[in-house]
């Protein structure tokens, strides 16, 4: 089987680091969150497929220079198609059936199970669905006793919503899903395609573990909890002569002597932090810098962007070479 991975969003609620480093290649957990999503992959996947847009270049040039484990090929558009039209674009070579995953969800998901629950039910397509308390900026499934989808209705008001299980960016479709959708135009997969597939057999895969949609800071930061908890958080070792407790993900050529860092904490390579500051539950990437005695807890620093000394910073997002 192939894998189609939809990434050519903005990633606006990201901004202003998105400004410059598009959303999938922010590292979380030691590793740019596009790789934690190709993780779930099994490793018989014949080819990945990326469906790019926002940023191609920057993505294509990052994939060639750090090659996943199974063959990958970038396909642009010219102008944003949303998921139904990247998914027409990049889609004519794709297997019967396919992988679709969205880049940005962070998730515990058995694809092998997956694609066997498919292949048991026989039907159009398969989607994994997560279990979350506000399903409002989510598709929401409404479902029979077999698991099988009766409605689909995409970010419904509360009183509006079937269920709490809601589309989690991963599922498998039949080549039909792709005939489906017109061509030529941006489309919404979820919002104009999806609901006409029902009656072709489309079925719910209930994920039991832990499923986030990294997309804001605050879901980024917590989807990097999960995947250290998880024993997901990179090989990157503890930097010389720091302090503290708690998983962090630190690339080789950290300078931390006499810093301290509280537990979720992602390094990359070239960071510099001082002594006596303290960096907790952020994601610094790299050339960030952060001079002595300041404090940073709940923040993503694009690259390049510098902490001033003393300087106390919680829940900020700084572009690349910010300076605060
Ligand atoms: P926001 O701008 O912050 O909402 O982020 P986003 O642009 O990534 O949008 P969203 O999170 O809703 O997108 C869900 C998935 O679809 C992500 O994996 C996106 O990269 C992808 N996606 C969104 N729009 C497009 C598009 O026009 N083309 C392609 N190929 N992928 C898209």
């Amino acid at each position: 089987m192939k894998a189609l991975v939809l990434i050519g969003g903005f990633g606006t609620r990201l901004r202003p680091l998105t400004h410059s480093v598009p959303k999938q290649l922010i590292p979380i957990a030691g590793q740019p969150m596009l790789y934690h999503v190709l993780d779930l992959l099994p490793p018989d996947v014949e080819e990945i497929v990326l469906a790019t847009g926002y940023k191609s270049e920057t993505i294509d040039a990052f994939v060639r220079a750090h090659p996943p484990r199974w063959p990958v090929r970038t396909v642009p558009e010219a102008e944003p198609l949303g998921t139904g039209g990247g998914m027409k674009n990049a889609g004519g070579d794709l297997s019967d059936p396919f992988y679709l995953l969205n880049s940005d969800v962070i998730a515990s998901a058995d694809l092998g199970a997956l694609r066997a629950a498919h292949a048991a039910h026989g039907g159009l397509g398969t989607m994994a669905l997560a279990h979350v308390e506000d399903t409002r900026p989510y598709g929401v499934a409404a479902l029979e006793g077999n698991d099988r989808i009766s409605r689909f209705v995409e970010k419904p008001e509360p009183a509006e919503a079937p269920s709490h299980w809601i589309n989690a960016g991963i599922g498998i479709w039949g080549r039909g899903a792709l005939e489906a959708i017109p061509a030529g135009r941006p489309v919404s997969f979820e919002r104009e395609v999806v609901p006409g597939l029902l009656e072709r057999g489309v079925y719910g895969f209930r994920l039991a573990r832990y499923w986030e949609d990294a997309g804001t800071p605050e879901r980024l930061l917590h989807a990097q909890r999960l995947l250290f908890d998880d024993g997901r958080g990179g090989s990157g070792s503890r930097p010389k002569g720091s302090l503290g407790s708690g998983p962090i993900a630190a690339a080789a050529d950290v300078v931390a002597a006499g810093a301290s860092f509280g537990p979720y904490v992602t390094l990359g390579a070239g960071v510099q932090v001082g002594a006596g500051a303290h960096v907790e539950n952020s994601v610094l990437m790299d050339g960030v810098r952060v001079e002595p005695g300041a404090f940073v807890s709940g923040c993503l620093l694009g690259p390049r962007a510098r902490v001033g000394a003393g300087h106390r910073l919680v829940g900020q997002t700084i572009g690349e070479a910010g300076e605060v």
